[in-house]
């Protein structure tokens, strides 16, 4: 058997599309253009790659972006100074603050000094108790991402066994929150789970997120099961031979042994291409509504949780 593939790139170039159209019917109804704020500190490579990205994808559907960077040395209350700023402007819906911080600044206190209606990220105190108790919250990106195609291949997910492997406040908490309040009977794995390959080939459903390269094995996989994989690692692939500056190429991979994972599960998304691109779509996404909810006007369908 072969595994369907879940093909997040076009997925998330549909609800791009979604996101363009709500934008341009905000634009002529309501004359509002949905603005996302986001905030660098420092020059993490991966970091700077990623918000480039976040800004042109923004300006793409329509939306204005701002973008702050931020010096590495800039101190907590020059942040927080900005995030107040931020808070107070009419023309910002959302607010991101790339992680992770440098080191002499407090993430927690950061995300939680964002108003919670532009917390686009979902990280704040509030949201979290929100999606935990239930309310309607602002839902984390990358859960969501995998929730929207969790429901698109497998429909209702009521009563299904679902494994989340890892236990981040950005993916496996959040995840395990939006999967229980889809009626699923959720497990969390983690570095100390005993038995834990026996505890993922039990599920129907397994969303792995732990940030190591090909952990999960062919064999921790149960037969037809759904495999959401988040991991994004990079090692190095000796059979692309080397780069011109003599060092070994790399690729990407994720969290599950993906040539092995084929052979047993239903469906699985690759890497890249599977949950990756989901995110953006799904902070895009998560800007609208904010928008939307802020004045007053009805949420987008088919964009939320
Ligand atoms: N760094 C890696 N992933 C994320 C994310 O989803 N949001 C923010 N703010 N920073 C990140």
């Amino acid at each position: 058997m072969s595994a369907d593939l879940i093909d997040g790139k076009a997925f998330a170039a549909t609800i791009r599309e979604k996101v363009a159209g709500h934008v341009s019917r905000l634009a002529e109804d309501h004359a509002l253009k949905p603005g996302l704020a986001v905030v660098l500190v420092g020059e993490d490579p991966a970091s700077q790659v990623y918000v480039r990205n976040k800004a042109r994808q923004t300006a793409e559907v329509g939306m204005a972006s701002f973008e702050h960077r931020l010096p590495v040395e800039t101190s907590e209350a020059t942040l927080l100074g900005l995030i107040a700023q931020l808070n107070a402007a009419p023309e910002v819906h959302g607010i991101l603050v790339q992680l992770p911080l440098p080191g002499h600044l407090d993430s927690d206190l950061v995300i939680n000094a964002i108003a919670p209606e532009k917390d686009v990220d979902g990280f704040h105190i509030s949201n979290v108790g929100l999606l935990a108790t239930g309310q309607k919250a602002m839902v984390p990106c990358t859960p969501l991402g995998c929730l929207m195609m969790l429901r698109a291949r497998c429909g209702d997910l009521s009563g299904k066994r679902a494994v989340v492997l890892g236990r981040s406040n950005i993916v496996g908490k959040p995840m395990a929150q939006l999967l229980l309040r889809d009626s699923c009977t959720v497990t969390i794995a983690h570095s100390r789970t005993r038995e834990i390959e026996a505890v993922c080939r039990q599920a129907e459903i397994l969303v792995a997120a732990v940030g190591r390269a090909q952990m999960v094995r062919g064999d921790w996989i149960g037969e037809g099961a759904t495999v959401i994989d988040v991991g994004i690692n990079r090692i190095a692939a000796p059979e692309l031979g080397l780069r011109e500056d003599g060092a070994v190429k790399t690729r990407l991979v994720g969290d599950v042994a993906f040539d092995e994972a084929i052979e047993r599960a239903g469906a699985i998304t690759p890497v890249p291409g599977g949950v990756g691109p989901m995110t953006i779509a799904c902070l895009l996404a998560n800007t609208v509504t904010a928008c939307c909810r802020m004045n007053g006007l009805p949420e987008p369908e088919g964009l939320t949780a």
